[in-house]
């Protein structure tokens, strides 16, 4: 049993009846019933239908529909349905459209247009969600509650005055009074010096490069405001139906919200995810975001939303080839989710997202989309079992928000070609080749389960920053710069964590564009250090040009430090791993092993333990062939994981 009570792996999709004639609802049942579906997301973008007028409800339409699911065994993700304010809110207090850094309000007419900090904007949707749960709380298809839609996709922050209020009261808790502020920021730099907490405005467009501590505080700010937003919605529900999982769908890796501090305000993990099928890679990345999305609390999660084939809203958008609707969804799954669930059920007529894939396409049951649909719905069937199963690793990934924000602040950077997400990739891509479990954590907690912890970038970094690590230590480049107020740290980087590295940077060196720079560990791009080793040992160096000779990489003990972006930095380490052939993905949840050939190729593994293919009741064991864009689940007969 997973976290809903439903039982078994969830299977379904977003489901907007009120786009459709009622006539057109028992045919979606039907089909939802013959493909398997037992979950569908009603009601996320249904305000302005719930609610016509000012506190006029209609739960009509609403009422037949999840009657309808109720009674064809589908249960209902039930959203709040606050993601987009109705028409009227808007026309009576135009404030809460937000407002963009430039100063426009923006114009009703697609979706998310509130300013996170209105409070008339949250007194309507608490009101809302309020109204929706003491409407529902005892139906019997409820079984989760969806607040909102996708955080942050479209409005992330808002410059109006109201935005500016919350900002300062915000500020104002941070930092008790405006000379810790003054300090905090470095205002005494470009004449910035407050004398008033009215003085200071949210990071709107400048004349030049705003105060980058300014701006790691409005990034705080943002993912704070959205997440009291949120919090204000989930405390309705809580009190009124305590039983009933709350969760709102995460973006994957996203830089604007502090995933871990969401995450700890829900019930359940869940994740929209669209890998896009023009990219051969995009496997990689998924897997990456799915794993952190398994990490935020350490347990199963839900994959909310997907795509069956194409989306709407790339400038090309490709379908998804035979047999890559199944195997993304599996992936999913072996990264632990509990179910895979698409946006959307039946393909839209009207609106931006006509074109976008559905379970059930325009054409109907006689697609090549509706067959997918069919067949996935009887392989989840067939791995009921693996709902709840839970995912160990050894090798950690740290990834730290504040660091993030800190190192993409535009123009005031060493380079801004230093991204976290490729610095993120560059461990992860060869690790996941060779089927070893990541988990993703934070710096500031007990890592001290973990055979290897690997911090890509640690920009911002404490003296409590990864004490507790008792395994391998891997430290990547630009780490311990600053302090959580973005100054740098006395001597330099990597400051806190100069005596656990046993090394100081001179300088740093990033690399031109295209530009490369030899090590003896493989080639680095994009960045480089000028490192003085103090009580280290030279792991690598960097050959030719003006870094010539110099470490590239060094070790104290358990601590490895690295001070450029290699193409397989994890060469250095002795992870083992699974010999995979490329394109081929292995990930464990407890003794199910999930092998996935996204290659367009057969491929060739050596099983490392006999067992039961899920997916064909086959009794596998030695070397095994998978065919393109296939996958094998297999449940090994030894109780024990064989974890690589
Ligand atoms: C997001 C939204 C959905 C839909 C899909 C389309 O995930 O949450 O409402 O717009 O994108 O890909």
């Amino acid at each position: 049993m997973g976290a809903t009570r439903v039982p078994g792996l969830l299977f379904g999709g977003d489901y907007n009846p009120e786009q459709w004639p009622e006539e057109v609802w028992a045919e979606d049942v039907r089909l939802m019933a013959e493909a398997g579906v037992n979950m569908a997301t009603v009601a996320v973008f249904s305000w302005s239908r719930l609610e016509p007028r000012p506190g006029v409800y209609d739960w009509g339409w609403l009422d037949r529909v999840l009657d309808l699911l109720h009674e064809h065994g589908i249960a209902a993700d039930l959203a709040t349905a606050t993601a987009t304010p109705p028409p009227w809110l808007v026309r009576e207090h135009p404030e809460v459209m937000p407002v963009d850094a430039a100063g426009t309000r923006l114009e009703f007419g697609s979706r998310q247009g509130y300013c996170p900090s209105s409070p008339v904007f949250k007194e309507h949707a608490v009101r809302l969600a309020r109204a929706v749960a003491e409407r529902y709380k005892d139906h019997p298809a409820l079984a989760m509650w969806h607040i909102s839609n996708e955080y942050a996709d479209h409005t992330l922050e808002c410059f109006c005055p109201e935005s500016a209020r919350h900002f300062r009261t915000w500020l104002g808790k941070r930092y008790g009074s405006i000379e810790a502020l003054n300090q905090a920021w470095g205002t005494s730099c470009w004449g910035q010096h407050y004398t008033s907490l009215d003085q200071v405005e949210p990071p709107r467009k400048a004349p030049g490069p705003v105060n980058p501590s300014q701006l790691v505080d409005w990034r705080r700010f943002c993912s704070d405001a959205l997440l009291e937003l949120f919090g204000a919605e989930k405390s309705v529900l809580r009190e009124i139906t305590p039983d009933i999982p709350v969760t709102t769908n995460f973006m994957s890796i996203l830089h604007g919200l502090d995933y871990w501090k969401w995450a700890a305000e829900e019930d359940l993990v869940s994740d929209d995810a669209y890998p896009d099928p023009a990219d051969p890679e995009s496997h990689v990345a998924v897997a990456l975001s799915y794993d952190l999305m398994r990490s935020l609390k350490r347990k199963p999660w839900l994959l909310l939303e997907s795509a069956p084939s194409a989306v709407s809203w790339r400038e090309v958008n490709v379908p998804k080839p035979p047999g890559m609707m199944r195997l993304h969804s599996l992936q999913a799954l072996a990264h632990g989710s509990d179910g895979v669930m698409f946006f959307q059920w039946r393909q839209a007529a009207y609106g931006p997202e006509k074109f976008h894939s559905a379970m059930l396409p325009h054409g109907g049951t006689a697609t090549r989309g509706w067959q997918d649909t069919l067949r996935l719905g009887r392989d989840l069937r067939d791995l009921a079992e693996i709902a709840g199963t839970t995912t160990k690793a050894d090798v950690a990934l740290i990834l730290d928000w504040d660091s993030w924000w800190g190192l993409e602040a535009p123009e005031s950077m060493p380079s801004n070609r230093l991204r976290l997400k490729e610095l993120l990739l560059s461990w992860y891509a060869p690790l996941h080749a060779r089927g070893v479990n990541v988990d993703l954590a934070r710096p500031d907690e007990d890592l001290s389960g973990y055979r290897v912890v690997i911090a890509p970038n640690l920009y911002m970094c404490t003296a409590e920053s990864l004490r507790t690590v008792t395994g391998q230590l891997v430290v990547g480049p630009f780490s311990g710069v600053v302090d959580p107020n973005d100054h740098v740290h006395p001597g330099g980087a990597p400051g806190p964590l100069a005596d656990l590295l046993g090394i100081a940077v001179d300088e740093f060196w990033p690399l031109p564009d295209g530009a490369t720079q030899e090590t003896t560990a493989g080639t680095a791009r994009t960045w480089a250090e000028w490192i003085r080793v103090q009580d280290a040992e030279v792991v690598a160096t960097y050959q030719g040009g003006e870094l010539d000779g110099l470490p590239a990489v060094t070790r104290k003990g358990n601590a490895y430090y690295v001070s450029c972006l290699l193409d397989d930095p994890t060469a250095i380490l002795s992870i083992e791993g699974l010999d995979l052939p490329d394109g081929v993905e292995a990930t464990r949840r407890e003794n199910y092993l999930f092998l996935l050939n996204h290659a367009t190729t057969p491929k060739k593994v050596i099983l490392p333990a006999p067992g039961r293919d899920l997916l064909t009741q086959q009794d596998l064991e030695g070397e095994i062939e998978i065919a393109p864009r296939d996958a094998i689940v297999l449940k090994e007969s030894s109780d024990t994981p064989v974890y690589p």
